[in-house]
C-alpha cells in the first residue's frame, strides 16, 4: 500500500475507506445521528463557522501541543471518546485504540457498552485509559464496576448524562441493526460483501458486552442486550451522581452537558471536569450545536474545573476552534473508529498522527506557540 500519509491525509479519507470495509448495518450504526440528523449537520456547520484571524510574522518555531489535565500530562490536547459496540465497527477496535492512545500519550475513553473490559484495555494503555459509565440502576453493579476500574489502575471515570433514554436512531432501525446481528439473507449478503470484516470477526469472535456480561453470565447476546437496557436505562438524576461521587475517589468527568445551569450544578455535585457534548448528534436532534453551547459553559465554569469538548470534530482545525473558544481538551468519537475500520491497528496510530500534524500546522498558521496561546483569537461573523 502507498504511503499512509499520502493515501489517507485526513479523517475524511479514512471514513471513505471505512465505509467500503464495514457491513452496511455497522456503518449506519457508527455514522448516523437521530431524527432528521439535523444536529449532525449543525455540529459540522457551526464548527465551520468559527473563524480565527491569523497573526503573522511569528518566525520559525515548533508549536508545543502538550497539555496537563486533572494532574496528568498528555502529549496532545485531544483524546478518544467512548464508543459503544466498537468491536462491531472493527473486531478488536478497543485494543487497537488503547495501544495507540498509550503510544501517543492521549486518553482513551472505554465505553461501558463497548466489547472489551477495563482490565484488558488498561493492560494496553495503563496510563491512558478512562472508563465511561452510564449510571447503573443497581447499586451492587455500580460498586463492582468501580472496584474493577480501580483495581485495573484507572484513575478517571466519565459519567455520561445525556442519555436519559435511548434515542430512536431511525437510520439504524432502517438498516436492520440488531444485537446480535440477525442472520437474514440481507444481513448475510451485507457481511459477505465485506470479507475483511467477516474474516476478522470470525477470528476475533462476535462482539460481546465483555464488561457487563459478568452481571448476567448465562444470558445469550440477545438477552444480554435487553439486560443491559435495564442496567443502563436509569434516567439518571442528581442523586445518582452523588452516589457515584461518594463511591469514587479518582477523577470524575460528567459528559453530555450543554446548559450553563447544569454545568454549575455538576460542579456543585463534585465533578472534576465538565464535558460539553451532544453525543455527536445521536440523542436529541433539536439540541444546539455543541460548539455553540461551549462558550456559555466556559463562561459559567470560569476556570473552576476543566471543560472538555466533543461533537463534530474531524480534524486539527476543529480542535483549534474548540480550544480557541475556551475548551481545555477535545475528544473525537467517530473519527477514530473510521480510522480503525479503515486500517486496523495502523489506522488508530495514523489518526493520532494526522490529527496532531493538522493541529500543529494550523497553530503555526495563526501564530500560536502553545495550547495556552490559542484562546481569545476567535471571531464568529455569520
Ligand atoms: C457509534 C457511537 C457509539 C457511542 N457510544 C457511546 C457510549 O457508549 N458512551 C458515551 O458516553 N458516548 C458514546 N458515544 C458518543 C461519543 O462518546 C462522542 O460524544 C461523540 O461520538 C462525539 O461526536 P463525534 O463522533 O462527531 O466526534 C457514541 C458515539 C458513537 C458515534
Amino acid at each position: 500500500m502507498a504511503n499512509l500519509a499520502d493515501s489517507y491525509p485526513s479523517t475524511w479519507h479514512l471514513a471513505a475507506r471505512a465505509k467500503r470495509r464495514m457491513p452496511f448495518f455497522a456503518w449506519e450504526y457508527l455514522d448516523s445521528g437521530t431524527g432528521m440528523e439535523r444536529l449532525v449537520d449543525r455540529n459540522r456547520a457551526a464548527l465551520d463557522a468559527v473563524r480565527i484571524v491569523p497573526r503573522v510574522m511569528q518566525g520559525r518555531y515548533t508549536p508545543d501541543v502538550a497539555t496537563r489535565l486533572m494532574g496528568r500530562d498528555y502529549a496532545v490536547p485531544f483524546g478518544i471518546a467512548p464508543v459503544g459496540m466498537s468491536g462491531l465497527m472493527w473486531p478488536g477496535a478497543e485494543n487497537m485504540l488503547a495501544r495507540a492512545a498509550q503510544t501517543h500519550s492521549l486518553p482513551f475513553g472505554l465505553s461501558m457498552v463497548a466489547n472489551e473490559t477495563p482490565e484488558m484495555v488498561a493492560g494496553h494503555a495503563p496510563d491512558m485509559t478512562w472508563m465511561q459509565i452510564y449510571p447503573p440502576r443497581e447499586a451492587d453493579v455500580l460498586d463492582d464496576l468501580l472496584a474493577r476500574v480501580r483495581a485495573a489502575g484507572i484513575d478517571t471515570i466519565i459519567v455520561t448524562v445525556d442519555v436519559p433514554v435511548g434515542s430512536r436512531r431511525e437510520r439504524q432501525l432502517a438498516a436492520g441493526l440488531t444485537v446480535p446481528p440477525r442472520m437474514t439473507p440481507r444481513t448475510f449478503w451485507r457481511v459477505a460483501k465485506r470479507p475483511h470484516w467477516a474474516l476478522a470477526t470470525l477470528h476475533y469472535g462476535q462482539p460481546r458486552f465483555r464488561t457487563l456480561e459478568r452481571y448476567f453470565p448465562a444470558a445469550s447476546m440477545k438477552e444480554a442486550a435487553k439486560l443491559i437496557g435495564t442496567i443502563v436505562d436509569g434516567r439518571p438524576n442528581w442523586d445518582d451522581l452523588d452516589r457515584i461521587r461518594a463511591g469514587w475517589e479518582g477523577n470524575l468527568v460528567v459528559k453530555g452537558v450543554l446548559h450553563p445551569a447544569d454545568a454549575e450544578k455538576v460542579i456543585a455535585h463534585g465533578a472534576d471536569a465538565i464535558w460539553v457534548s451532544n453525543h455527536g448528534g445521536r440523542q436529541f436532534d433539536g439540541a444546539p450545536a455543541a460548539i455553540d453551547a461551549l462558550p456559555g459553559v466556559v463562561k459559567t465554569v470560569s476556570g473552576r474545573v476543566p471543560v472538555l469538548f466533543d461533537s463534530g470534530i474531524r480534524g486539527g482545525l476543529d480542535i483549534l476552534r474548540a480550544l480557541a473558544l475556551g475548551a481545555d481538551f477535545c475528544f473525537l468519537g467517530r473519527a477514530f473508529l473510521y480510522a480503525v475500520a479503515a486500517l486496523g491497528d495502523r489506522g488508530a496510530d495514523h489518526a493520532c498522527t494526522i490529527l496532531r500534524q493538522d493541529l500543529e500546522n494550523n497553530m503555526i498558521q495563526i501564530g500560536a506557540r502553545s495550547i495556552a496561546d490559542i484562546g481569545g483569537r476567535v471571531i464568529i461573523d455569520e
